[in-house]
């Protein structure tokens, strides 16, 4: 009986002392494994008297069932000891943010893009999108470009090789096309922008063989050159955030208008710095008119019922001015650490009310 108390007190010792489930397993072997301690003891009842047997036997299962249960005691607390110590080394701060800060830019095309969007789109513009490569209807015959006209070799075209019957596509020299497809497609009234990549056959400080342009249309019964001029107005005061620069509106020339303009805003050029705002100088940035009645006519729009103005600008050199970037190359130089100067947190989307540029 002694004995059984004392291997008792040695198994649960054991028990208690094992460090892990291993240990622990190792334990229950030796005491109630196939070669155990107590496995061998029960074995010994065969040779035993029935009133010996009985005896021992009741001993026997005692000392087993204590045993097992003091093994599963210790078991649960290990498993517990162990996912404890997992959750620990596991622990999850959720309340982080999920990105605390994001790696990529938006590039300062994007970034201007987006707020010109925001700025028409308030406006009551939607935005119209045509392809880069074009024919020669849509980028110049209907734009009355007459054949032969020199304002055709003025925009450096590149074309594709002729096709059978002599025409030939070529990449969009701006974003005017997209003015005619527009007024194909669809019947006025028309408040459009058209926002996209152009190609002219040219390349130096100030121009790259691929450019990005935006193009304004609206066509209906009554607009006329005053609406023209406030929206353009209204425009660059909102894109620049300055609430007074000044404006002037020079004759210009543009077969798909007439009368035609250049818009110039106010700047000064002191100690070398160009500044937009009032000052004694002048800055050319856009080209601008009322459609000229053969474009309506060209696209099906009668111009006796109908009219409207049109206008375009360079998107890299609005986003030059605005963000003070002085290459216009270094637009397509795909540099990261210019990106990162340069660009924008893609978490802050250009809005009226939230602001334009953060
Ligand atoms: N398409 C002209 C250009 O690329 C700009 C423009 C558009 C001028 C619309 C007037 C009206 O130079």
């Amino acid at each position: 009986m002694n004995d059984l108390e004392r291997i008792r007190g040695e198994v649960l010792a054991e028990a208690a002392a094992a460090a892990d489930l291993d240990a622990l397993e190792q334990v229950r072997v030796a005491a109630l494994g196939k070669k155990g301690r107590i496995t061998a003891l029960m074995k010994t009842l065969g040779g035993m008297g029935p009133d010996e047997r009985r005896e021992a036997g009741a001993a026997l299962n005692l000392l087993k069932d204590a045993v097992a249960a003091a093994l599963e005691a210790r078991k649960a607390d290990l498993d517990r000891a162990a996912l404890n110590q997992r959750l620990e080394r596991e622990r999850i701060d959720v309340t982080l943010p999920a990105r605390p800060e994001a790696e990529g830019r938006i590039h300062p095309i994007s970034q201007t893009l987006d707020e010109i969007v925001a700025i028409f789109g308030a406006m009551g513009f939607a935005v119209a999108e045509g392809p880069d490569i074009e024919d020669d209807f849509h980028n110049f015959t209907a734009l009355n470009f007459p054949p032969g006209h020199p304002a055709r070799l003025m925009h450096d075209t590149f074309f594709f090789p002729e096709r059978e019957g002599g025409d030939r596509y070529l990449l969009r020299t701006h974003t005017s096309p997209v003015q005619v497809r527009t007024m194909l497609g669809t019947k006025p009234p028309i408040r459009i922008i058209a926002p996209g990549r152009t190609y002219r056959c040219d390349s130096d400080m100030t121009h790259t063989p691929m450019f990005h342009q935006v193009e304004g249309l609206v066509i209906d019964e009554a607009t006329h050159m005053g609406h023209l001029k406030g929206c353009l107005v209204e425009f660059v005061r909102t894109y620049f955030e300055i609430d007074d620069v000044p404006a002037r509106f020079r004759p210009s020339f543009f077969p798909f208008t007439e009368p035609s303009a250049e818009m110039d805003i106010g700047c000064s050029r002191k100690g070398g710095e160009l500044r937009i705002g009032a000052g004694s100088d002048w800055l050319e940035i856009l080209g601008c008119g009322m459609v000229h009645p053969n474009v309506l006519k060209a696209c099906g729009i009668d111009p006796d019922k109908y009219q409207g103005f049109a206008f375009g600008m360079g998107i890299e050199r609005i986003a030059m001015l605005k963000y003070g970037i002085p290459d216009l190359r270094t637009f397509f130089d795909s540099d990261l650490r210019w990106l990162r100067h340069y660009g924008f947190s893609a978490l802050d989307v250009p809005t009226l009310p939230g602001g334009l540029a953060r």
